[in-house]
């Protein structure tokens, strides 16, 4: 089997993150983080992107926006013949340790009302559930709002 290892994307994974995280986040939704959005979010001083590999197949994903007072993690993806193996938490370690490197300790993020999957992994991973935003979607979904302090341990 081949070793799962983390690194920066690099520009020209933009095409696949955008199109596995039209199908594993975005489904049922318009397009929004198209090849396009990604590309100019990697192009950002403030912007950390990283992905997963098993051998040279891409298989997870992480892109985070760092603030000025918080880091938001924008997309979290591991295609669905990876997950349960441990590499999304790793990719959520990546971002935490980045942002503790930048003086930050406050995770946000948003997730789709009816992803109970997302839910119980951040859950898990010691985010709370910190306020509901409706038809933050396209107007069509509301969001869960989950925030974690990474002081708190
Ligand atoms: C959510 C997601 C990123 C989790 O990635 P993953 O690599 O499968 O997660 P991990 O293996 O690191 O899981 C860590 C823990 O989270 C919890 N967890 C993860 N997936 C879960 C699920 N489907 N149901 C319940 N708990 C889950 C478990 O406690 C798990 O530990 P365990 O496997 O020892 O029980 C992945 O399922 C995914 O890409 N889903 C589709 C896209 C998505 O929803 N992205 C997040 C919103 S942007």
């Amino acid at each position: 089997m081949d070793t799962i290892t983390l690194g920066p994307a690099r520009i020209t994974d933009a095409q696949w993150i955008a199109e596995t995280s039209r199908s594993l986040i975005e489904a049922g939704l318009p397009w929004s983080w198209t090849p396009r959005r990604v590309a100019a979010l990697m192009r950002q001083r403030e912007s950390l992107v990283v992905v997963a590999r098993s051998g040279r197949e891409l298989i997870g994903f992480a892109l985070a926006q760092f603030g000025s007072e918080s880091v938001r993690l924008a997309l979290l993806g591991v295609t669905q013949a990876h997950q349960r193996k441990g590499v999304g938490q790793r990719l959520i370690r990546w971002i935490d340790e980045a942002a503790v490197v930048a003086g930050l300790f406050t995770i946000r993020l948003e997730v789709r009302v009816t992803n109970s999957a997302a839910r119980r992994f951040y859950a898990s991973l010691g985010f709370r559930e910190s306020g509901m935003v409706e038809k933050y979607y396209s107007g069509i979904e509301d969001a869960i709002r989950f925030t974690h302090d990474l002081r708190a341990g």
